[in-house]
């Protein structure tokens, strides 16, 4: 197979753990026999400094008309000055909305060898194994109005909470799909005891439920489910949540898993192009050290392989040498071990 792939590799850690990433699938193309052609753009901080935007049209149109979007992180102290016109998290939303990705999917597992690397008690860990969805084109993070003005002689700040039934409809029915293939359970997370947007999540949670008889379907308010994630976890297997929820609750979950450099992510919608990025940002405190934990970056690699191209087997050999090499001791610092970024990826290359 032939595939074209967009790299971003943004900010900070980014391009240490986006160069990884390229090695594993190189290793695959030539171990597979298949051809990965890549084209390298500028997007996040990186992007302001040099074209003057955090996304220009011209990287969009590339990341719009290529099989995948393989995205290391964006942001840093340097952009974060807040009276700034543009910044480097505009990038990245204006990059989901822009591909139309309205489903981001996090799994969370935890691996029996890094149990110890979490803060929690061990038997609360025992089988967890999470899928998070996501929401990642509506909420506050798109509404409208939104911005600053002066009310009554008030400085007055504005973000607006809104979603549309399809918006919702559509996330809800790729939960209940991606469901079947796992234990057939999806806990809907709202706020549904005070927001409006919540009570129109859960009744259309409701609706799909019943058109999906064979999923069991709990509803589970936003402050509830954060407690869960620590006192239950194994209860849990396909959450879907809006997109602040989600974007809350999956740091929460990260800690499960022993560090926020295990988790990948996959973004995708009803279009041919998906985005796939690690869940922990740019880490402005470690980057250029080359310690950064790759293994977020390599596991968003092997959901790419699976989601944009079908790669199964490719995906699964990932997965595989990424469980192996932890099973087998190798950690970066993150983790509380020695490796670098590169040691961390040669040890899980040489176990394909
Ligand atoms: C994430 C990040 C982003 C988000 C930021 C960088 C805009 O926290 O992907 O979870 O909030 O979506
Ligand atoms: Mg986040």
């Amino acid at each position: 197979m032939k595939a074209h792939i967009v790299l971003l590799p943004g900010d900070g850690i980014g391009p240490e753990v986006v160069s990884q990433a390229v090695r594993v699938l190189d290793a695959i193309a030539s171990q597979f026999r298949h051809e990965f052609v890549y084209q390298e753009r500028l997007m996040g901080g990186c992007s302001i400094d040099k074209c003057g935007s955090s996304l220009t049209d011209e990287t969009l149109a590339d990341c719009q008309a290529a099989d995948a979007v393989l995205l290391g992180a964006v942001g840093g102290p340097k952009w974060d000055n807040p009276n700034a016109k543009d910044r480097p998290e505009r990038g990245l939303l204006a990059l989901r909305k822009g591909l139309g990705v309205f489903a981001n999917l996090r799994p969370v597992k935890v691996h029996p060898a890094l149990i110890d690397a979490s803060p929690l008690k061990p038997e609360k860990l025992q089988g967890v194994d999470i899928l998070v969805i996501r929401e990642l084109t509506g909420g506050l993070y798109f509404g409208w109005p939104k911005g600053r003005d002066v009310k009554d002689g008030r400085e007055r700040a504005v973000d607006t909470l809104e979603y549309y039934d399809y918006e919702i409809r559509r996330v809800m029915e790729l939960a209940f799909k991606l469901a079947q293939g796992r234990q057939r359970k999806v806990t809907s997370v709202d706020k549904a005891n005070v927001l409006e947007s919540s009570r129109l999540w859960r009744q259309i949670a409701v609706q799909v439920g019943a058109e999906n008889p064979e999923i069991a379907l709990e509803h589970v308010l936003v402050d509830t489910a954060a407690m869960r994630l620590i006192t239950g976890p194994a209860s849990m297997d396909v959450m879907v949540t809006e997109n602040m929820f989600g974007d809350i609750l999956t740091d929460e979950a990260s800690v499960l898993a022993g560090s926020m450099g295990m988790l990948p992510s996959a973004s995708l919608g009803a279009g041919r192009v998906g985005l796939y990025e690690p869940i922990h940002g740019s880490a402005p405190d470690i980057a250029g050290k080359g310690i950064a934990n790759p293994i977020g970056m390599i596991l968003s690699t092997a959901m790419l392989l699976r989601h944009s191209l079908g790669l199964e087997t490719e995906a699964v050999a990932i997965e595989k040498a990424v469980d192996d090499t932890i099973t087998a001791g190798a950690r970066t610092a993150d983790l509380g071990g020695k490796l670098t970024t590169t040691q961390m990826a040669d040890e899980i290359i040489r176990r394909f």
